[in-house]
């Protein structure tokens, strides 16, 4: 009998062979200045050889003033383009596909670096919680956004690619436009819903003018927002009802796919879901100390002993108990309102879980990110007939909190059976192959 996981997906410019997309998870792998390195080529040809049908690829900016960290390579420049055509050579080698996240902080970034001091936004509020401060865009400058959206497109066309995803979700610049409780403007771009999807159908349509309608372009939008989860006092933000024309006007709009995702900011207590390690967080949160307003505050807060378990209570309250699956209700709103695909990310990892939710119609596949981390050969333990990897991902959110200072990778080190230099080696082994001329000493 014929298996929904293994069956292709067609989207109206792209086929991918099976269910199973790696979702976008960033990594601090590549040079300060935003060029591309090996180390990214090696991380992303893991999980092509891992089964998956695509893989959408970390945040890519751009443009430099976009960035959210240093060390992420960018696509603001033609001369980025033969990396990405390397990168997704070597991806298409193991007949997966390669689709770019296109995509643009805003306010909301870790750690600044040296390039720029504000962010842009559709405020000039601070966020709340880290206070990243910016400057809301001025008209000219949402029309340069737009056009830099739109030749990114066509650098990733240019590269061979297979598709591009917009980053409308998590918190980033097009939710900061998107969202009702962050938009405060008074111009054609804030107020009303239609008004708040502008910028991004504008970039939809730019993009459409760029390529042509023959380039698989999909939308990755936070249909829930929860937007004061953390902050007491803040607004709520989106819901599901907000959300659910914004996925019909981009449908419209010539979008090829929805990718749902949840929350206002990034990381949430929703996404990605599951627990906060305090103990990780407040070793690594120092060196954001420098890039936001009440980053010092936030430091004291969460080194205090019983403030520490405060905040971990909190979150781990909205998080709440069931992990997998966790936006499926509302990727099953969006589906039953548009007719393109509808992607889920949010804590799969269970074969029978998935195979369920795409058969009951909540979706058409899912995005993984965290579990393919863990196990980046999740697929081929599903071809062989389990329902999970043999040591499957615990939600501690390890990897999330080291990624502002550490290699990505798995740093739960009960599945490693509490062998530290094994899970370091493992997580070191993204530097091999090494760069050309390079020698590694931890193989
Ligand atoms: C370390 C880390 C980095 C991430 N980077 C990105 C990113 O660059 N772009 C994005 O859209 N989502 C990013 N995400 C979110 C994931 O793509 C995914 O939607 C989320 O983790 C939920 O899926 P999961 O439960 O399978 O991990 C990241 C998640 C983690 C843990
Ligand atoms: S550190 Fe490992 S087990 Fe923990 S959430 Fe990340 S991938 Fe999963």
């Amino acid at each position: 009998m014929s298996d929904i996981l293994f069956e292709p997906l067609v989207f109206r410019n792209l086929t991918i062979k099976n269910r199973i997309l790696r979702s976008n998870i960033s990594g601090r792998f590549d040079n300060y200045d935003g060029s591309g390195n090996q180390a990214r080529i090696n991380w992303e040809v893991r999980f092509a050889q891992g089964g998956v049908g695509a893989i959408l690829s970390s945040f890519v900016p751009v443009l430099i003033r976009g960035r959210i960290l240093p060390n992420y390579a960018t696509i603001d420049r033609d001369d980025r383009i033969p990396f990405w055509r390397e990168l997704g050579k070597r991806v298409h080698d193991h007949d997966c596909k390669f689709i770019m996240q296109l995509s643009h902080g805003g306010r909301q970034r870790d750690i600044g670096g040296i390039e720029f001091e504000k962010g842009l936004s559709s405020t000039a509020k601070p966020d709340p919680l880290h206070g990243f401060e910016c400057e809301a865009m001025t008209a000219a400058q949402i029309k340069e956004t737009v056009n830099a959206f739109a030749e990114a497109a066509r650098r990733a066309r240019e590269a061979g690619l297979d598709g591009v995803e917009l980053h409308a979700s998590n918190g980033y610049l097009f939710t900061q436009f998107l969202s009702s409780a962050i938009n405060d403007r008074t111009d054609e771009y804030g107020g009303p819903l239609e008004n708040r999807a502008r910028f991004l159908l504008e970039v939809v349509a730019a993009i459409r003018a760029k390529v042509g309608s023959d380039f698989h372009l999909q939308v990755k939008i936070s249909t829930t927002e929860m937007n004061n989860a953390m902050v007491p006092g803040e607004k709520r933000g989106n819901t599901i009802q907000d959300s659910v024309p914004i996925c019909k006007w981009l449908e419209e709009a010539g979008v090829d796919a929805i990718h749902v995702s949840s929350g206002s900011f990034f990381p949430h207590p929703r996404n990605p879901v599951g627990d906060l390690p305090i103990d990780d967080f407040v070793r690594v949160y120092d060196s954001m100390l420098s890039s936001g307003t009440k980053t010092l505050r936030n430091f004291l807060f969460f080194k205090g002993k019983l403030t520490s378990n405060l905040f971990q209570s909190r979150w781990r309250k909205e998080a709440g108990k069931v992990f997998e699956g966790v936006n499926l209700a509302d990727a099953h709103a969006v589906k039953r309102a548009v007719g393109i695909p509808v992607l889920c990310t949010g804590g799969f990892q269970t074969a029978s879980f998935i195979r369920q939710a795409i058969d009951d119609g909540k979706c058409d596949a899912v995005t993984i990110a965290r579990s393919l981390v863990a196990n980046p050969d999740l697929v081929k333990h599903f071809k062989a007939g389990l329902d999970q990897a043999p040591k499957p991902c615990t939600y501690c959110n390890k990897c999330l909190v080291n990624v502002v200072e550490n290699p990505l990778g798995c740093y739960d080190v009960t599945r490693f059976d509490g062998d530290r230099d094994r899970m370091v080696k493992e997580i070191l082994s993204v530097f091999d192959p090494p760069p050309f001329g390079v020698k590694t000493t931890h193989a």
